[in-house]
């Protein structure tokens, strides 16, 4: 696989934050869009979980036995989801997707596509493995709200303390330690301290962020050949969540040379499910 990369950000920092035993209940971190649009799907459908991360939401789709794969740029995440879920994982890049034209009933796209090099081509490459008719759930920072200023300012300060070898425990001390424990008493004593860090760096350092406005993410929408037909704004959190439809009349517009995934592989990875 040409873009990946041998240790990325996640491999260091999953964004591995729920544990897989029962004490937080997944369903509870899936957000209302998406859990509505799980609720809506049958067991025959395929849905591809682009930057499935550990798994969070291939779990809630497992539990359903819904047929699921889960693609994920770092190695580290998609061990564990395949570990804790048994479905089928790929590492590859959403830049450059191993999946051919049309492939997924089902595209889920849940807070990655802002940590990708270019958002737009990630999101076209999540349009054109969707079939025509097909149905995604796309979930994207906001650009407003707290947290682009947060991610600025604290997060500017957090980030080069983190690169300093003194100012480091500093960090620990003066932010890691109150997030921990924000998290823990909201959390009601269910958040751990490695989970509540492996959040922290997913808010405060990851290296790639960016903030999308809705009427771009309906420009891109519009290009592609699909059909927003929810948009929620989720108010408290950091994204805000569109479900889309592919025209079913759309086709494909590019060809890219795909680096192995056929439509063999995913046959293959069909009858794993
Ligand atoms: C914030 S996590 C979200 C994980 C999961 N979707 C969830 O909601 O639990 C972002 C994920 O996107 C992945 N990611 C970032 N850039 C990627 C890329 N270019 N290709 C594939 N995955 C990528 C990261 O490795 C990470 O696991």
């Amino acid at each position: 696989m040409g873009h990946t990369e041998p240790t990325t950000f996640y491999d260091q920092h999953p964004f591995d934050w729920v544990p897989p035993d029962a004490s937080e209940p997944i369903d509870s971190t899936v957000l209302r869009p998406l859990l509505d649009l799980i609720e809506s799907l049958d067991t025959n459908s395929l849905v591809l979980d682009i930057g499935c991360g550990p798994g969070r939401v291939l779990g809630v789709l497992a539990r359903r036995g819904i047929r699921c794969i889960g693609l994920d740029r770092s190695r580290v995440s998609v061990g564990l989801a395949a570990e804790r879920y048994h479905r089928p994982g790929v590492v590859g890049d959403n830049l450059r997707l191993p999946f051919a034209d049309g492939t997924a009933d089902v595209v889920i796209s849940d807070g990655v596509i802002h940590h990708t090099e270019n958002p737009q081509a990630a999101f076209a490459e999540n349009c054109r493995i969707l079939k025509p008719g097909g149905r995604m759930y796309l979930a994207v920072y906001k650009d407003f709200g707290r947290y682009p200023w947060l991610y600025k300012y604290p997060g500017a300060l957090i980030r080069s303390g983190l690169r300093d070898r003194w100012a480091g425990p500093l960090v620990a001390l003066f932010a890691q330690l109150p997030y921990f424990l924000v998290h823990f008493v909201r959390s009601r004593g269910r958040r751990t301290w490695t989970g509540a860090r492996n959040l922290f760096y997913d808010y405060f350092v990851t290296p790639h962020v960016a903030f999308l406005p809705r009427g771009v993410v309906e420009e891109w929408c519009a290009r592609e050949g699909a059909r927003v037909v929810l948009y929620e704004k989720n108010r408290g959190a950091n994204v805000h969540s569109f479900c889309l439809v592919k025209d079913s009349r759309s086709q494909p517009v590019r060809d890219p040379q795909l680096p192995f995934a056929t439509e063999a592989l995913v046959e293959q990875k069909r009858s794993a499910v």
